[in-house]
C-alpha cells in the first residue's frame, strides 16, 4: 500500500499540504526500501531522514496552532506525542531485528494508516478552524474536535 496525496487530504493551508505531500513521498520511500530488502544500515538512513521530516512537520503544525490560539492544540499535540513514542519503538525494532514481517505491519499501521487518518480528521479540523475563524462553522468543527478520544 502506498500513500497518494489527493484533495481528501487537503487541510486548505498550503504550507501544511505541501509538507504532507513530502511526508507521503518519504513514507513511500521507506516502504519501497523495506520491500526491496535493503540492509538494516540502509533502512536506518531512510527512517532517520523520515524522522527528521516528521519532527519538522509536527513543529510547523504546532506553531500554526499556537499562533492562531487554536482550542484543540493540547489534544492535537498529545496525538503527535503518542505517534513519536510509537515511531521510536518502531525504529528500535528495525535496528534490533531488521525488516521482519512484523515491522512491515508496523509501517503499514503506524505510518500509512495513522497518517492517513490523522490528516483526514485531526489536521483537517485545524484547517477548518483557521479557514473558519471568520465563520461559526469553523469554530463548531474545531470545538467538536476537542471532544475526540486520545487514541486512534
Ligand atoms: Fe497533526
Amino acid at each position: 500500500m502506498r500513500l497518494q496525496w489527493n484533495s481528501e487530504y487537503s487541510v486548505s493551508i498550503d504550507e501544511i499540504d505541501n509538507q504532507h505531500k513530502e511526508l507521503f513521498a518519504r513514507i513511500n520511500d521507506l516502504d519501497s526500501a523495506i520491500k526491496k530488502g535493503k540492509s538494516i544500515g540502509e533502512l536506518t538512513k531512510v527512517i532517520d531522514f523520515l524522522e527528521q521530516y516528521i519532527i519538522y512537520h509536527f513543529g510547523t503544525e504546532e506553531k500554526t496552532m499556537v499562533d492562531h490560539g487554536y482550542p484543540g492544540f493540547q489534544l492535537h499535540k498529545k496525538k503527535h506525542l503518542w505517534f513519536n513514542n510509537e515511531f521510536a519503538a518502531m525504529k528500535g525494532k528495525l535496528e534490533n531485528e531488521g525488516p521482519t514481517p512484523d515491522l512491515i505491519m508496523l509501517v503499514n499501521h503506524l505510518l500509512i494508516s495513522w497518517f492517513s487518518n490523522h490528516i483526514r480528521t485531526i489536521d483537517r479540523l485545524l484547517g477548518s478552524f483557521i479557514r473558519g475563524t471568520r465563520t461559526d462553522q469553523g469554530r463548531a468543527e474545531a470545538a467538536d474536535g476537542t471532544k475526540q478520544t486520545l487514541h486512534e
